[in-house]
Parts: C-alpha cells; structure tokens; sequence
C-alpha cells in the first residue's frame, strides 16, 4: 500500500503523475499544491477516487511545509509517506534578456534549497 507525496500538482505534469498514480487503487496519493481552491482538475481526480487527498503546500515556506506534513500525518494515521516526489517547480528559460537576479534566486529557492526544506521532513516513517 504505497504512500506518495507530489508537490505541485495543480497542473501539468504534477497533475498527470497524480492521475497516473491514482489509477491504481493500492496508492494512496497525497497531492500537494499552493491553492488548492484554484486547482479545479485536481479537485476533480480528488472527487473521483478516493485515494487521492489535497493537502495546501508552498515548498518555499517551512511553515507551510510543516502544516502540509501535519495535514498528511491526519490524514495517514499510522502510516509513513513512501515516495516524495518533489514535482513543483517553475519554467523559466534562464540568459534570455527577462532574467533578473531576483528571478534567478525564486528559481534556485524552488528548485534546490527545496531539497533540503522538503525530503528531511517528508520522509519520515
Ligand atoms: N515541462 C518540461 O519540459 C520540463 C522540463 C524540465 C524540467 N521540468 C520540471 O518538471 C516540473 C514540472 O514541470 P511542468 O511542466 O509540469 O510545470 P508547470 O505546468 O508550470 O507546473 C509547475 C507546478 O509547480 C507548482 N509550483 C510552483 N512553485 C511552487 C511552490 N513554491 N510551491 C508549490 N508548488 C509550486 C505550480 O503550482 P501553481 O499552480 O500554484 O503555480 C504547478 O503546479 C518542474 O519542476 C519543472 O522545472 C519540466
């Protein structure tokens, strides 16, 4: 009975791997994205199968990151989370004459000083 926590998966390729994941009844998915109010196809999966559950998390906010955990925790019970994968991310085509410093720290935050605020917490059985 895996338990997989997806960050980021109000859309694209978070959402497909969710869809994916849930097709099979023996995972329990524990889909994480920053507004899941704003997250309607999430919503949807949510709604129609049963082991899909949406919990609030901003990767870049500890604060967030540990209510996420405590949220899931309600949610597990007794069980652990098995597989993180730490989808959320965003796009942004670094060196073209958009790219500010400001732009480049948002991207490094969420792309790998997450590693460390996410996995050390998430992984916790
Ligand atoms: N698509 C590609 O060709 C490609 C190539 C290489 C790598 N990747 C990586 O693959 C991942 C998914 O790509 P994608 O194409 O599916 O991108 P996408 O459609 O832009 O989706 C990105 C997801 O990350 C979420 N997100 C962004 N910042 C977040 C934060 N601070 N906290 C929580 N969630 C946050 C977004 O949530 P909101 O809806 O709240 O914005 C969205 O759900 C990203 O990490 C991306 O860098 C993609």
């Amino acid at each position: 009975m895996p338990v997989w926590l997806v960050t980021g998966t109000s859309q694209g390729i978070g959402l497909e791997l969710t869809k994916q994941l849930a097709k099979n009844d023996a995972n329990t998915v524990i889909a994480t994205c920053r507004a899941p109010a704003r997250a309607t196809g999430l919503a949807g999966l949510a709604a129609a199968r049963v082991n899909v559950h949406i919990v609030a998390l901003d990767v870049l906010s500890n604060a967030s990151v540990h209510s996420a955990l405590s949220a899931a925790q309600t949610i597990l019970g007794e069980r652990g989370v098995d597989y993180l994968i730490n989808n959320a991310g965003i796009g942004h085509r670094v060196g073209n004459n958009t790219t500010t410093a400001e732009m480049l720290e948002l991207m490094f935050q969420t792309h790998i000083v997450v590693a460390l605020r996410v996995f050390p917490n998430g992984i916790r059985r």
